[in-house]
């Protein structure tokens, strides 16, 4: 299974391919051109996948189309934005707010505008993003207050 928030967008959702057991945020694929997702990668909020863009250079400004592939495992964190063209490599990580201009090897951490690798090596995680919404909220909830309370929990 692969859960799609309710209010994710979808500019064109023929042009979008997303694999099993992805967890897909409040996020816009703005798929003017193809954007496909691997399996068991998360794409948060706010996250922007742009496939479109002007020619500058061009008297008529004319619209260019680039696919997005994003690879399995990778995690694009809140508000990042990828731009045209740009393949994500497997297990890879897109920290929070990036701008993605240029291909993330498999395994990279990238963050920042534009993102930078500042690690390498992640494998390719084996969980199922899934099941991390079935996390133990109110076991949380009730350590927190205790916590807080200063009781047991
Ligand atoms: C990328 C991320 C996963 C951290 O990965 P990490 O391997 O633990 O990285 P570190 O914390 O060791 O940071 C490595 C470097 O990148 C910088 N960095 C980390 N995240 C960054 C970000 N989002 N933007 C800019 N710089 C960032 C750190 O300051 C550090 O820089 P330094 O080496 O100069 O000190 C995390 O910072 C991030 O962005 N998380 C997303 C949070 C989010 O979206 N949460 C919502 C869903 S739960």
């Amino acid at each position: 299974m692969t859960y799609i928030h309710p209010a994710a967008r979808f500019s064109n959702p023929a042009n979008v391919t997303i694999g099993p057991h992805c967890a897909i945020g409040k996020c816009h694929f703005y798929a003017l051109g193809e954007i496909v997702v691997g399996e068991r990668s998360i794409i948060g909020d706010d996250v922007f996948l742009c496939t479109g863009s002007h020619d500058i250079y061009a008297d008529d400004f004319h619209l260019t189309i680039k696919p997005i592939i994003i690879g399995s495992g990778v995690w694009i964190a809140t508000g990042g934005t990828i731009l045209p063209g740009v393949h994500i490599g497997a297990g890879a990580v897109v920290g929070a707010k990036a701008v993605v201009s240029r291909d993330v090897p498999a395994g990279a951490v990238v963050v920042g505008n534009p993102a930078q690798v500042v690690k390498t090596g992640r494998p390719i995680p084996s969980f199922d993003p899934i099941t991390l919404g079935s996390i133990d909220v109110e076991t949380s909830i009730r350590r927190l207050r205790a916590a807080v309370m200063g009781t047991d929990s």
